[in-house]
């Protein structure tokens, strides 16, 4: 048969399954090249209840044939009134292929609700209107289905694609997958459109719920990293507060009472009195080297003399308090002045990271590192202990590294942590600086004596 007959066979078979009504048709054609007359040779085509029983083809005057139709002889689903209508973008330049996935989604039961566009633009205008699925061919004019998907994920739009091709290779096809396409077919073969157009919508619905809820968990997460973040800044906040109270109440009253106790021990030749004076000095000096060491842990007064001094005195005080062999090194003396916060969480990281290597690591030698390269403070505390055991970090009641991360993204920075049995612990802290920088013009310069805000700290 040739083309022009089995294109108007084509037609007609569209035409009838679309209007899914009993019909006969006759296509009349003539050959080309055909020097018969036009009316020579009949083909009709017979339609029941929305199904094609056969196409019967007369050659010649008077003469029938009767053939069944391979591609059309699946009895039609008909559509029930309980299936929902499915709006469906359709991507097409060609209105017979448009009709003919039509007829191929109408025979497969679903009722659509079709929009046919053929240009980018049309396509990007009508993804304002609400779409149970896209069907898109893939040779377009001036674009390609790919294009098409792409415009879809610039969007953020998550909905089914079933890309349907005459011709789409193998490599294409993966591409178009890896881009987000649901399925792929071909229009010589769009048997399987219905249910792969049901499938795409199924499957979308479960990732569009994974979505939703992979997006509803990284909300909960910021939240929660938010909170530890001010809580974190609320106990500098609350220690600032307590170590003032320490220093001016108690810290002074304790001053004043060994004044006077030192007055009363001058004062008295009585020897009874003056051991007692004395041993009540002694006292007095032991409350105020104690509420000293505790103003101290509540608010490192050594980073009033800067980062560098601050995690030098650290380092000592650790080495003698724990005799393992512990060095100190620095990029710079002097540090150019830090965005405030910065040193202080650099000294807390330090401070945890000792203690860690003091409670778990069993080393023999520990180094701090401290550099300042392209505008990026790290500091580096590494161990040659034991190693971070498996599941460490999982620990339930293990609050020390957990409450490093969020102090590292209090001042924009982060926590990474390597550790083997062999190589031991290290712990790096970042810290990039392109923040305003403190107006101190010295790195853990002072806060002003009533600053309550921690994050002024250096
Ligand atoms: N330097 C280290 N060497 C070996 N193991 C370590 C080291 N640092 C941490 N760990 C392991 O990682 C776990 C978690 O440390 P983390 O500091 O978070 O909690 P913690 O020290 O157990 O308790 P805390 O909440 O008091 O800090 C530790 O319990 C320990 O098993
Ligand atoms: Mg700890």
């Amino acid at each position: 048969m040739e083309e022009c007959g089995l294109k108007a066979l084509l037609h007609a078979f569209r035409w009838a399954i679309l209007c899914d009504v009993n019909a006969e048709i006759a296509v009349k054609f003539t050959p080309a090249g055909s020097s018969q007359p036009a009316g020579s040779e009949d083909v009709s085509v017979h339609v029941t209840g929305g199904s094609v029983q056969w196409m019967t083809v007369l050659p010649g005057r008077g003469a029938s044939r009767e053939a069944p139709l391979p591609e059309f002889e699946a009895q039609a689903r008909a559509p029930t009134a309980a299936v929902p209508t499915l709006r469906v973008l359709h991507v097409e330049d060609s209105e017979d292929d448009h009709a003919l996935v039509l007829a191929h989604l109408h025979r497969g039961g679903l009722r659509v609700d079709a929009t046919r566009v053929d240009s980018l633009t049309d396509f990007e205008a009508a993804l304002n209107e609400p779409w149970d699925a896209i069907i898109c061919d893939y040779h377009l004019p001036g674009f390609t289905g790919l294009e098409v998907l792409a415009c879809l994920r610039v969007r953020g739009d998550v909905l089914p694609f079933v890309l349907v091709s005459g011709q789409i290779g193998e490599d294409t096809a993966v591409e178009a997958m890896r881009s987000g396409a649901s399925d792929y077919l071909l229009k010589h073969n769009l048997a399987r459109l219905a249910p792969a157009l049901e499938r795409a919508i199924e499957a979308n619905e479960a990732r569009r719920a994974r979505l939703a809820s992979d997006r509803e968990l990284a909300l909960s997460r910021q939240r929660l990293s938010e909170l530890a973040q001010h809580l974190q800044t609320s106990v500098e906040s609350e220690r600032a507060a307590i170590s003032r109270e320490i220093h001016d109440d108690v810290g002074g009253s304790l001053t004043a009472l060994k004044f006077d106790l030192a007055w009363i021990e001058r004062r008295s030749a009585d020897p009874q009195v003056r051991q007692r004076v004395q041993t009540a000095l002694e006292t007095v000096t032991h409350a105020i080297e104690a509420s000293q060491r505790i103003m101290h842990n509540l608010r490192p007064a050594i980073l009033d003399q800067g980062l560098v001094a601050a995690l030098h005195w650290m380092t000592k005080r650790f080495e003698r308090r724990s005799g393992v062999a512990t060095a100190f090194r620095t990029s710079h003396e002097v540090l150019p002045p830090l965005p405030a916060g910065v040193a202080l969480t650099a000294y807390r990281t330090a401070q945890e990271a000792l203690t860690n290597i003091d409670k778990h690591a069993r080393a023999g030698r520990v180094t701090v590192d401290l550099s300042l390269a392209h505008g990026v403070l790290s500091l580096e505390v590494a161990d040659d202990g034991v190693g971070m055991s498996q599941g460490a970090l999982a620990k339930a009641r293990s609050f020390g590294i957990r409450g490093l991360h969020e102090r590292a993204g209090t001042v924009g920075g982060w926590l990474e942590l390597s550790s083997s049995a062999a190589a031991g612990t290290t712990l790096l802290l970042s810290v990039p600086l392109d923040g305003p920088a403190a107006d101190s013009g010295q790195a853990g310069a002072s806060p002003s004596a009533t600053s309550t805000d921690p994050a002024a700290w250096g």
